[in-house]
């Protein structure tokens, strides 16, 4: 009789939560469809704060985004996100852990991982090529303790790359080993709070978001962002030990749109050719920042800049001055005009 009843309500139990099956007793489960006659739909598994003796959790198949922060996690072993429903992942949370160590394989089984949140660990490092196959696009690594960022970490070490070669027809003249299983694709990276003393060489990767803030970076050296002509938002806020940027520091991103230079407490001056080569730029952000004067040829270097701020209350920002009879739009630099509101504090 109780095991009939039990039988009886567990199947009630299933018709109530609809299409989410194997769902974790302790996560909240959702399905969301969308389209035409609701033709796709997304599962959402939030796991956040169920504590540490929970995982591997057990999560429905074809779940796409999975929440697994605040629970004291303090190592990612390579089974824990190999299970069935983690293949599907389009987005991972594992913020707000203690994670310290992540194994070798732990996430060569996401292969459609696009958003990978590592933010508020204890990761110091991280094995070579333990990205390598996913197409992440996003990666936050905050609040963690990388002394130093290794491009290997996203990329494929040459001899770890399986090659297949047909070489029935004989039409290849030469192999190459180099080339990575999956293209790069990280648009973003976020390293702020980490103890980075030197800008990380990041070639290769098409980044577009960079995050740089609260390391401790002293000085910047030109070209130290050369190699990254994709950026458009570059952030270096709150940098303690940062005394020097050094001209043509940041002459490679000619797509630079926005630049937070912000609360940098040390920087006490800045050559007007620090900015060269920024042509894109259109709005920086310098408050906080000893930095002064600043000369007014700082705001030639920066064709499109329409917004800098200077200080919690020193706004500038440029105005085009229509001219009387026609416009040229995008290039009467002469009727530009850079209005401040706090008028003669710098400019
Ligand atoms: C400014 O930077 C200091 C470290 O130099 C940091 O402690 C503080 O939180 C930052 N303030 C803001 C508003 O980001
Ligand atoms: C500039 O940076 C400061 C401090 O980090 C921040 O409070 C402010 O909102 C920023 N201003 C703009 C316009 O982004």
């Amino acid at each position: 009789m109780a095991a009939l009843l039990c039988l009886f309500f567990s199947l009630l139990g299933l018709a109530v939560m609809g299409a989410v099956k194997n769902c974790h007793p302790q996560c909240r489960c959702e399905v969301e469809s969308f389209g035409l006659f609701d033709s796709f739909s997304l599962t959402k598994v939030d796991c956040s704060g169920i504590g540490p003796g929970n995982a591997p959790v057990p999560i429905p198949l074809d779940t796409s985004h999975l929440d697994l922060s605040l629970n004291s996690i303090t190592s990612i072993s390579d089974s824990m996100l190999s299970g069935p429903g983690y293949t599907t992942l389009v987005s991972l949370d594992l913020s707000g852990n203690l994670i310290s160590h992540v194994s070798p394989k732990a996430f060569s089984k996401l292969r459609y991982l696009e958003t990978l949140d590592l933010s508020n660990n204890a990761l110091e490092d991280l094995s070579d090529g333990c990205f390598t196959g996913l197409p992440l696009v996003e990666l936050d690594l905050s609040e963690n303790r990388f002394k130093d960022f290794n491009l290997d970490l996203l990329t494929t070490r040459a001899q770890d790359v399986p090659i297949m070669v047909d070489l029935s027809r004989n039409l290849l003249t030469s192999v190459s080993r180099k080339t990575p299983s999956h293209p790069l694709n990280i648009k973003s990276l976020m390293l702020a709070g980490n103890q980075l003393r030197k800008v990380p060489m990041l070639n290769g990767i098409p980044l577009q978001y960079l995050n740089l803030d609260g390391n401790l970076i002293s000085s910047i050296d030109a070209g130290a962002f050369d190699s990254m002509t994709e950026l458009v938002h570059l952030s270096l806020s709150s940098l303690s030990d940062l005394t020097l940027i050094q001209p043509g520091a940041f002459r490679g991103l000619k797509n630079l749109q926005v630049l937070d230079l912000s609360n940098n407490s040390r920087l006490k001056t800045l050559s007007p050719d620090v900015f060269s080569g920024l042509v894109s730029l259109q709005e920086l952000n310098l408050s906080h920042n000893p930095v002064t004067p600043l000369s007014r040829t700082v705001f030639t270097q920066m064709p499109s800049i329409k917004s800098i701020a200077l200080g919690p209350n020193v706004h500038c920002w440029k105005t085009h001055k229509q001219g009387q009879f026609h416009r040229q739009i995008g290039q009467a630099k002469p009727n530009d005009i850079l209005t401040c509101d706090n008028a003669g504090m710098i400019l």
